[in-house]
């Protein structure tokens, strides 16, 4: 398990950072993400990105927050299309710098994510969605009280192509206990072929 790992929300003068951040991750991010024009990748448009990010804060339907281990940037963890009325609801999204990763730090950034969405927040419900064979991402949720409920054809377009996802959700006054890495497994391989 990681030392310390919180999040704070993303703001403009985060720029640069991340503009660097992402040019570093580009590799790593690339089968995960969205094709990327030149100009997210500058300070420029990290700035144009990141005053997005503060109005959609302000106006309640989004909260991107960074990852931090010890202090220092490692990646990013949103909740965005909030939904308010009978809904509740809204998108969890995060990353992980690569040379960070598989010690710990989504898994407790997503865990700090969540409190604040059913605390603060006052959120009922959150969904997120993993690429098919996205095993690394699957465990985070289970150990965070999401469960597997479907599978969404041609649900992202990622790296240029639209991709089916397996769908989690986590309903606030009903977190799942996690499966573990067999079971969760099985109850995929169950969703994603019915016969
Ligand atoms: C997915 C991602 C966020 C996980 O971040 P992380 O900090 O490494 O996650 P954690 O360390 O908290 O937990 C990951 C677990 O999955 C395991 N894992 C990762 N990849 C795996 C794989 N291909 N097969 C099996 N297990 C895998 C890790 O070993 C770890 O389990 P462990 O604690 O038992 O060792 C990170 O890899 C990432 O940013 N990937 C690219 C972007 C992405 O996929 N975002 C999520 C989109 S849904």
């Amino acid at each position: 398990m990681s030392a310390s790992v919180t999040i704070r929300p993303a703001v403009r003068a985060d720029a640069a950072e991340l503009a660097a951040l992402f040019t570093a991750q580009r590799e790593h991010l690339r089968p995960w993400d969205p094709r990327r024009d030149h100009g997210f990748y500058t300070r420029a448009g990290q700035r144009a990105r990141l005053t997005a990010v503060e109005r959609d804060r302000a106006a309640g339907t989004a909260y991107r927050h960074l990852i931090l281990e010890d202090g220092e940037l490692a990646g990013e963890i949103a909740i965005s299309n909030v939904v308010r009325r009978a809904f509740q609801s809204g998108n969890l999204g995060y990353w992980v710098a690569g040379e960070r990763c598989g010690r710990g730090v989504a898994t407790a950034a997503v865990g700090a994510m969540c409190r604040l969405a059913f605390g603060e927040l006052e959120l009922h419900r959150i969904e997120a969605a993993t690429m098919l064979h996205n095993i690394g991402s699957q465990l985070v949720l289970d150990r965070n009280g999401f469960a597997p409920f479907g599978v969404a054809a041609s649900y992202l377009r990622i790296a240029g192509s639209w991709c089916d996802h397996l769908l989690f959700q986590h309903i606030a006054e009903q977190p799942s206990a996690p499966l573990g890495r067999d079971e969760l497994a099985r109850r995929i391989s169950l969703l994603a072929d019915p016969q």
